[in-house]
């Protein structure tokens, strides 16, 4: 229809058509050359060959593949390896091996990643590691040295003897047919430099070295604490060469009783799967164990039996050169008067643990700070074993650990 407007005016309404048409054709030229350079730009193909439904059902084949367990391998006359997997929660599956995987890649019991239709194996997962347990393992050393260790001597030696011997002679044990030791107990009154020695073991040896303080193992559900001992072991086998230190046994390490609620259950599990992980392990591997305590008369027999922690090393109390030395040693980077006679001073505190002489060099310094002197003085030294020794008398508990002497 042409509007009223042009009915005397043909011409001017043609005109006005023809300008319309050209805008239009013009606008589709540009529409055109826009999708042509849009499809360069994002390497699209044609619209007109899109299939939307067959990438839909693409996408959906290459969703995140599922995490299942090959439970056993089928090994049949054709050559064609079918394997048993478990999904969790989903059920038993019987199937076959995608084009990424190698057979020789799987084992009985190892962990794999499947799809989501058909259930083939993509590929193998290494084992499953609790990040709980790897943040157990100690990478950056401790600075401790076995020259910061004061007394302790034969101590030093005998866990030397078991933990780095094998390690770095393993053929004088295999020659002479003896089973080199699995583990060390260490037990004495605290403060005697138990933890101290351990750290110095962790700096010198170039083996993996694990410290677990037991308090942690113990978990809020049932069997978790067990399973955390299994996968450190685990985890250590990983490994070349591998320490783990047990500090503060007693927490776990409790004689089995009966205490009628089954409130101790959890805790006595956790101790067998470690009595359990011990016996495992080949006697000749590479993993030692260590482990610390303050009363070896609650730790449960079964753990001490030889065959398990072989070596028992007491840390008793610092005899007079020990003490000397333990003073010297934690004075060392004090400024102080060099005429002061270490000996003497030993003398003066009998029964007293490294800890506590390390606190006395630290009251020392104090006294110094306190009369505004620049050195420390023989004096300072006496009036800090006087607070020490005679004043904190009431918290020194030695005398109730030293009936094991
Ligand atoms: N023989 C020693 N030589 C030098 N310092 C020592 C010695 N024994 C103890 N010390 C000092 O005492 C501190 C505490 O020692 P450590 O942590 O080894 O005690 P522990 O035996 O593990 O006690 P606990 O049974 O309470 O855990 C150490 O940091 C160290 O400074
Ligand atoms: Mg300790």
């Amino acid at each position: 229809m042409k509007p009223l407007a042009f009915e005397k005016n043909d011409d001017l309404f043609f005109k006005i058509l023809e300008i319309i048409n050209f805008l239009n054709s013009e606008k589709k030229k540009r529409v055109g050359k826009l999708k042509e350079e849009y499809e360069d730009y994002f390497n699209l193909s044609n619209f007109t060959q899109w299939n939307l439904n067959s990438d839909k059902n693409r996408i959906e084949e290459e969703r995140a593949l599922q995490v299942a367990q090959c439970t056993k391998i089928l090994d049949d006359e054709k050559n064609s390896i079918n394997c048993i997997i478990n999904l969790n929660h989903i059920g038993k599956f019987v199937t076959n091996l995608g084009e990424k995987i190698s057979p020789t890649d799987l084992e009985d019991g190892v962990r794999v990643c499947v799809d989501r239709g058909k259930y083939q194996i993509q590929f193998s997962l290494p084992p499953k590691i609790d990040s709980q347990v790897k943040i157990m393992a100690i990478e950056e050393k401790p600075s401790v040295t076995y020259n910061e260790i004061g007394g302790c001597e034969k101590q030093i030696l005998s866990i030397r003897e078991i933990v780095e011997y094998p390690l770095l002679y393993p053929r004088r044990f295999s020659s002479l047919g003896i089973d080199p030791p699995k583990g060390v107990l260490m037990f004495g009154p605290p403060g005697t430099g138990k933890t101290l020695v351990a750290k110095a073991v962790a700096n010198r040896s170039n083996s993996c070295f694990i410290r677990v303080i037991c308090s942690e193992l113990l978990q809020k559900y049932i069997g978790e604490g067990a399973r955390l001992v299994r996968e450190l072991f685990n985890f250590s086998r990983q490994k070349n060469s591998c320490i783990i230190f047990f500090d503060e046994l007693d927490a776990i390490g409790g004689t089995r009783f009966d205490d009628g609620a089954g409130g101790d259950n959890e805790v006595q599990r956790t101790m067998l799967e470690i009595v359990n992980q011990l016996d495992g392990f080949d006697q000749r591997g590479n993993i030692k164990v260590l482990m610390a305590t303050n009363r070896p008369d609650i730790i449960d027999p079964a753990l001490m039996r030889p065959g398990r922690l072989d070596r028992k090393v007491e840390f008793s109390l610092p005899d007079l050169q020990g003490r000397s030395r333990i003073l010297k040693i934690h004075s060392k980077n004090m400024k102080h008067d060099l005429n002061i006679r270490f000996e003497l001073l030993s003398r003066l505190c009998p029964d007293s643990t490294g800890a506590d002489l390390k606190g006395i060099c630290t009251e020392a310094g104090l006294f110094a700070i306190r009369r505004n002197h620049k050195l420390v003085l023989e004096e300072d030294f006496l009036e800090a074993i006087n607070k020490v020794i005679k004043g904190y008398s009431k918290f020194n508990a030695t005398p109730a650990y030293l009936k094991f002497n």
